[in-house]
């Protein structure tokens, strides 16, 4: 599948499906050596987050446990304020455990920002978070993200568990939006 398969709404396509395999086997042999004789919780950030999820996990051998949180940061379009609500807790009690947040795409921050805060407060082992996408954005905000797949330009992204208005998750690939799509 590539770009041509969306019709005119994909613009490109920014990261190929065997550069993010590639790109995860790195990162899981980071996240192998740093936790190594640990158990680690992977929590993954839903909706966006289960492609990384499913295919980073699978290459660490590190033992681990996963659960989610889905959270929606409040804002028009596709921005985000940083005010964040819980949709959905983790099910399992993190105190004393080394914890993993499993990002798609970090963007301004605040959303993850706040998920560090929340967590830390319920007094585990140690936070380390792991994104697949960043943009230039997120410098601006303290959050050390100690795994990063890719840094990308600020331009809008679907596929891989992005999307935009509900589609194009199941891209196995990164695509740029085309900006009539959004109404740019
Ligand atoms: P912040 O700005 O708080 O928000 O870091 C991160 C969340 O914003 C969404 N987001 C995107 N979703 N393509 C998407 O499909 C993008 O280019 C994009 N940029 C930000 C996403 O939900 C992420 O978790
Ligand atoms: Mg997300």
């Amino acid at each position: 599948m590539d770009a041509n398969d969306m019709g005119r709404d994909l613009s490109k396509v920014l990261i190929s499906e065997d550069e993010i395999a590639a790109k995860l086997d790195e990162l899981a042999a980071a996240i192998d050596r740093d936790f190594a004789g640990k158990e680690v919780l992977l929590v993954g950030v839903l909706n966006g987050a289960v492609m990384v999820m499913a295919d980073l996990s699978r290459r660490i051998h590190t033992p681990v446990t996963m659960d989610w949180m889905a959270v929606s940061s409040y804002g028009s379009g596709t921005k985000s304020s940083g005010v964040v609500r819980i949709l959905k807790d983790l099910s399992t009690d993190v105190h004393g455990k080394h914890i993993l947040i499993v990002e798609d795409i970090i963007d301004s921050g605040l959303t993850l920002s706040w998920l560090v805060r929340n967590l830390s407060s319920r007094e585990p082992a140690s936070i380390k978070v792991a994104t697949l996408l960043r943009k230039p954005e997120a410098a601006k905000v303290e959050v050390d993200v100690a795994y990063c797949g890719f840094d990308i330009p600020s331009e809008f992204v679907v596929g891989y568990g992005l999307d935009y208005d509900g589609r194009y998750r199941n891209l196995p690939f990164i695509g740029t939006l085309a900006p009539h799509v959004y109404g740019g």
